[in-house]
C-alpha cells in the first residue's frame, strides 16, 4: 500500500519500529485546572508544542487553527486573563467543540480575554498586519497517526495530498509572519511525519519572508529529533507522544 511504502521508504530501519508506536497507546496529560471543571486529556507532544509559543500575561496571542482547542487551554493558562487571546478555526463544526472545550476546562477568568472567530488563515496576514505577539499555527496537516488507524482514511491516502497540504500550510505560515509584530514569535506546527509539510514549508517560506528566521527551542522531550529548523517528537522514541513537529519562527525587531 502507497502509505507503508512512502514511510518506509522516508524512515528506512526505524519504520517498523515507528510503525508499531503509532498503531500503540498515545502518552496523554491531563489538563484540569480546578476541580469543578472538566479534565482535558492532550498529547504530551502537544502540551510541548504550545509551550513553546512562550506567551505571557498581557501579550496579544493568536491560535489560527484552535479547534478542538487542547493547546488553546495550555496558552489560556500562559496568559491567565491578561492580554488577549482569539481563538480562530475555519470549521463552523469544529468551532462548537472548541466553545465546549473553553467553556468547560477554563476557569472563568481565564477565559474573559479570549474571543472565537471563524476566519479562513490565509487572510490575517492582510487584515490583522503586525497584530500579534505571539502566532501558533497548529496546521491542518495529513495527520498520520490517525490516517493509520482509520481504514477508510488509509484508503484515500496519496503522496499528492501531502504536497497540496503543504501548498496550504505555507500560505498560512507566511500570513501568520505578516500578522506578527516585529519582534514576535509564531510556532509553527503540524502532526504530520513528512518532512515536505515540516521542514520543507518552513524552509520555503522563510526564503519569501526574509524578515523571519528560526530560533533554536531549548528544553526538547526526551528522545526528540532536532531537525533543521524545528523539533520532531515521534512516539517510537518518547514513549508514544507525538507525532508533533514544531519550529520556532521570529519577526525581526
Ligand atoms: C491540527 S487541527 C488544530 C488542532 C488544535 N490546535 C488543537 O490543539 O486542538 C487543524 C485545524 O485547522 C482548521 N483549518 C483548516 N484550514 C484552515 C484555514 N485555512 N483557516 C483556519 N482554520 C483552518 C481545521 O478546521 C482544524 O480544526
Amino acid at each position: 500500500m502507497e502509505f507503508f511504502d512512502y514511510y518506509e521508504k522516508l524512515f528506512g530501519e526505524r519504520w517498523p519500529a515507528l510503525l508499531e508506536s503509532l498503531k500503540g497507546e498515545s502518552s496523554f496529560e491531563t489538563l484540569h485546572f480546578e476541580q469543578s471543571l472538566e479534565p482535558y486529556y492532550l498529547d504530551r507532544a502537544s502540551v510541548f508544542a504550545a509551550k513553546v509559543l512562550g506567551a505571557e500575561p498581557g501579550m496579544d496571542v493568536l491560535d489560527m487553527c484552535a479547534a478542538p482547542g487542547g493547546k488553546s487551554l495550555i496558552i489560556a493558562s500562559m496568559l491567565q486573563g491578561e492580554g488577549s487571546l482569539q481563538c480562530n478555526d475555519r470549521s463552523p463544526e469544529r468551532r462548537v467543540r472548541l466553545e465546549h472545550v473553553l467553556e468547560n476546562s477554563l476557569p472563568k477568568k481565564w477565559r474573559e480575554n479570549i474571543k472565537i472567530t471563524g476566519y479562513d488563515g490565509v487572510k490575517f496576514g492582510l487584515h490583522k498586519k503586525e497584530s500579534f505577539d505571539r502566532i501558533l499555527l497548529d496546521a491542518p496537516c495529513s495527520s498520520d497517526r490517525h490516517v493509520l488507524n482509520s481504514p477508510a482514511h488509509l484508503e484515500v491516502w496519496s503522496a499528492k495530498r501531502i504536497k497540496r497540504l503543504a501548498v496550504e500550510q505555507g500560505s498560512l505560515l507566511a500570513s501568520a509572519i505578516d500578522a506578527l509584530r516585529p519582534g514576535g514569535i509564531v510556532v509553527y506546527g503540524t502532526c504530520a511525519l513528512s518532512p515536505l509539510e515540516n521542514d520543507g514549508v518552513v524552509s520555503r517560506i522563510l526564503k519569501k519572508r526574509p524578515e523571519a528566521h528560526a530560533v533554536e527551542i531549548s528544553d526538547i522531550p526526551q528522545g526528540a529529533d532536532r531537525t533543521e529548523f524545528g523539533v520532531h517528537v515521534l512516539p517510537d522514541r518518547t514513549q508514544g507522544s507525538g507525532p508533533i513537529y514544531c519550529a520556532k519562527i521570529q519577526k525581526k525587531l
